[in-house]
């Protein structure tokens, strides 16, 4: 086979790729399309970890580095990857994540054909990515009580992270590779993360106690507010109380903390994207020959409804634009041509929900 050269691949290259999917997060992409270079091309590449609130985009961007990597023909020799839920390594009896390897092992053979020589195979998986979603749910500890299978998880993966020589078993036959060359990508929610950071900056321990500072909104309201941003404050250490382990995390050598979405960020989200909400309903409505519009004022409604729901992100954006649409998604013969959604309609959506009366079904 021929040896392509994925050397001209430069990492800003694979930030514009990515952006197309992902809104936001600019420098969890930037750290991503550099590792992701690097490790293509062979040099040392951090491990990442991502730490953010649900629904700001974790899933989204490993999903995106997945499908840029399917994309590209030029890349596939390079591109073995697989992308799981962390709650899978406490599955596995023996640990070790043997079976993830196997994973690896298997694309190996989709890529290279079921008789390509082993030598080919071991480097295509000593040369793999694995991509660990839901982090955050491999705990050493929860509040005090030890978590055994977080443990066993956590033990699974340190053994991949660091091991020159790991067993694991294909069709009956044991092989030996060595994993430290391995490129991990992981996400978490650490959803008790934020509030235990944000305690230990508010009273200062470690670091000078942050001061409020006064902000005036858009409707003139003064009031004050702490600037805390978990980027500024986080460490290591604060991983660890939350039930990492050193070992573990210190594997990772870049900590990443993804943004909250803004309005203006949840409204790109909304529309923007190749499999947005809004898209995807438009071409529900296009089977039906009628033009699915939405009005600026709409938009913002949407955004805003969504992003002054705490602790669900762009998740909110659905459940938001479902109490707009559910009505006219039943009978949508009935409207005919072009179908515009305006504030009005959200506005009401939103007020339903509020008096409780748009819940019922
Ligand atoms: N930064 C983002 N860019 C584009 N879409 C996003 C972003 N964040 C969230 N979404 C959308 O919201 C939904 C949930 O996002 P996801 O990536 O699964 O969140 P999480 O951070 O919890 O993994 C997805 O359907 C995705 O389309
Ligand atoms: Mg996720």
């Amino acid at each position: 086979m021929q040896r392509m050269q994925p050397f001209s691949l430069r990492p800003r290259e694979v930030f514009d790729e990515l952006r197309k999917t992902v809104v936001g997060q600019d420098d969890a992409i930037r750290e991503i399309s550099v590792a992701l270079v690097k490790h293509l091309v062979g040099h040392p590449a951090p491990n990442i970890l991502l730490v953010g609130n649900s629904g700001s985009g974790k899933t989204t961007l490993m999903r995106a580095v997945e499908q840029f990597l399917a994309g590209r023909a030029d890349l596939a020799e390079y591109a073995n990857v697989i992308r799981i839920n962390a709650n899978v390594l406490a599955e596995e009896r023996q640990g070790y994540g043997r079976a993830v390897l196997a994973r690896l092992f298997a694309n190996a053979r989709k890529i290279f054909g079921a008789d390509a020589p082993f030598e080919v195979l071991r480097h295509s998986v000593e040369r793999g990515m694995i991509f660990i979603d839901e982090i955050d749910k491999i705990r050493a500890d929860v509040r005090g009580e030890p978590n055994v299978r977080g443990i066993v998880a956590q033990e699974a993966l340190l053994t991949l992270m660091e091991n020159e020589n790991v067993e694991f078993e294909a069709d009956g036959k044991t092989y030996g590779i060595n994993s430290s060359g391995i490129l991990f990508v992981a996400g978490g929610a650490f959803e008790e993360l934020y509030d235990s950071v944000l305690r230990r900056a508010t009273i200062g321990q470690d670091v000078a106690p942050m001061k409020p500072v006064v902000v005036v909104s858009a409707s003139g309201e003064v009031r004050e507010e702490i600037p805390f941003h978990l980027r500024d404050y986080l460490k290591y250490d604060d991983l660890f109380r939350y039930g990492m382990t050193p070992q573990f995390v210190s594997r990772f050598e870049s900590i990443i903390v993804l943004d909250d979405l803004g309005e203006r960020e949840l409204a790109k989200i909304f529309v923007e994207p190749e499999q947005s909400i809004f898209r995807t309903s438009r071409a529900y409505f296009e089977r039906y020959g009628i033009d699915l519009q939405i009005t600026r004022g709409a938009l913002i409604a949407i955004a805003w409804d969504a992003a002054r729901q705490k602790r669900l992100g762009a998740r909110a954006l659905r459940e938001t634009f479902r109490r707009v649409i559910r009505n006219i998604e039943f009978d949508p013969a009935a409207n005919g041509g072009v179908l515009t959604i305006d504030e009005n309609m959200v506005k009401q959506a939103i007020a339903g929900r509020e008096g409780g009366t748009a819940s019922k079904r």
